[in-house]
């Protein structure tokens, strides 16, 4: 029986948890730090680790109960060298190391990889100077994009309609600090036109395995307005990758990344995440990557994978990947419930009421949770622990805050079977759109 430690606590950690769960050889599940839906889920437990730069925390916690496997979630961990730290204490631990994950932690990094191992994405420049920043979009015109250089939790760029509000953001970056330290420089970059596809991979330093594709609203509003978000709602497959574009995409952008880390002496190993921009003639660009799986891309996903994701890790961690995985040939799709203000702000310890129960009996249905916690501990990020659920008196704790799952045999069922139980759910100013899935319900072969 194996033992399975996932770092994190959004929808994406719940997602990964439920399905590493569901295999019969796994014994138990530690969430670090975890949500209330952790907390709740079958054979799931939720501990506190402190992170540390050495993380020793999390090599302790594995070496005395077991661990047999590490799944890291989120990105900042994997910058900062957390699969290094575990591979050199002898514990098994899913992701890239520190050198791999700057394709995520710098996008100067990133473009720099791009360029030389001819990975199609936008023409871009970087700067720390505002008036030349400044200079070179009026140069270019508008629109025209602008990011800050390191991680900003997705909300770090702004798509510029005019050359007025690319001044602003540059203004708002380089000298308001608006990002911090993440925003000391920025990466001007060619706007790309088209429809937008997330192509996760899982790879082993060598071999590729696809998951099925996906495609994330980034927008907070309907009609893809507003903000950019972590993203509002996700469904799998995206139509929009047809085969050809899927070949294109593994020969065009994940063999160079695969090729070029191995030709660098740093074999990528874990979640690779190609954000794409496929334009009209069918070309895809890498709008950027990331070295985790998606969130929320990974809830619908996850829901439609057969096969099981810690024999997948198992694997992976053995360098022997197959190529394909199994998938429900159904679609899925999930619509992400944020609290009041997101994503300026975000608000904490609202009581969220009309949650059902964990899991639908026909398991087409699933509220994977992110931003919740257990009534008493809302305010305590420290203390989400298994032993309070018998509370049951769920809340929310900021940004994103669950992400209700549906998969049913169109792209509009999941969508209609999605918003019939987020419509049930409530808390003090809960948003979501009603229209994730509308590029692909819009196409007429659907
Ligand atoms: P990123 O954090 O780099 O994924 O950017 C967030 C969002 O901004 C993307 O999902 C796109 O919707 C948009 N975006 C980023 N870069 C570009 C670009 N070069 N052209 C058009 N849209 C972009
Ligand atoms: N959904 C976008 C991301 O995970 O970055």
């Amino acid at each position: 029986m194996m033992n399975v430690l996932i770092l994190g606590s959004g929808g994406r950690e719940h997602a990964l948890a439920w399905q590493c769960a569901k295999d019969n050889n796994v014994k138990n599940v530690y969430v670090a730090p975890g949500n209330a839906g952790t907390a709740l889920e079958s054979k799931c437990q939720n501990i506190t680790l402190r992170d540390s730069p050495n993380h020793s925390a999390v090599i302790e916690f594995c070496q005395n109960n077991a661990i047999d496997m590490v799944i890291v979630g989120p990105e900042a961990p994997l910058v900062a060298g957390i699969i290094d730290a575990c591979r050199a204490a002898g514990v098994a631990a899913w992701g890239p190391t520190a050198y791999c994950a700057q394709l995520e932690g710098s996008k100067t990094f990133a473009k720099e990889f791009m360029a030389d191992n001819n990975i199609p994405t936008a023409a871009y420049q970087g700067f720390s100077d505002v008036t030349k920043a400044k200079a070179y979009v009026d140069e270019q015109g508008a629109p025209i994009v602008i990011k800050a250089d390191g991680l900003a939790a997705g909300k770090g760029v702004i798509v510029a309609e005019t050359l007025e509000q690319a001044h602003a953001a540059i203004d708002d970056m380089l000298a308001g600090n608006k990002f911090g330290e993440a925003g000391n420089r920025v990466v001007i970059e060619q706007f790309l036109a088209g429809e937008e596809a997330s192509f996760i991979c899982m790879i082993d330093g060598d071999n590729i395995l696809p998951m099925a594709t996906s495609q994330d609203h980034k927008r907070a509003y309907e009609s893809d307005t507003g903000p950019n978000t972590g993203g509002m709602g996700a469904y799998s497959p995206a139509p929009v990758v047809t085969q050809a574009i899927h070949d294109k995409v593994i020969a065009q952008v994940i063999q160079p990344v695969v090729d070029g880390m191995k030709a660098a002496g740093h074999p990528y190993t874990g979640y690779l995440y190609a954000g794409l921009m496929i334009d009209e003639s069918g070309e895809p660009f890498v709008i950027e990557f990331n070295c985790r799986f998606g969130d929320p891309e990974t809830q619908p996903i996850l829901m439609r994978l057969q096969s099981s994701m810690v024999d997948l890790v198992a694997k992976g961690l053995q360098g022997a990947l197959p190529s394909e995985a199994q998938w429900d040939s159904r679609p899925a799709l999930g619509i992400v419930v944020a609290s009041k203000g997101y994503p300026e702000s975000s608000s904490k310890g609202d009581v969220i009421s009309g949650l059902p129960e964990l899991d639908s009996s026909d398991n087409t249905i699933k509220v994977f949770h992110a931003g919740t916690a257990f009534a008493n501990f809302a305010n305590d990020k420290t203390d989400h622990s298994n032993t309070h659920k018998d509370e049951k008196e769920i809340v929310t704790n900021g940004g994103r805050v669950l992400c209700v799952t549906a998969l049913a045999d169109s792209i509009l069922e999941a969508q209609q079977a999605a918003l019939a139980v987020t419509g049930a759910i409530s808390f003090e100013g809960a948003q979501y759109r009603r229209d994730i899935g509308h590029h692909a319900i819009d196409r007429s072969d659907i």
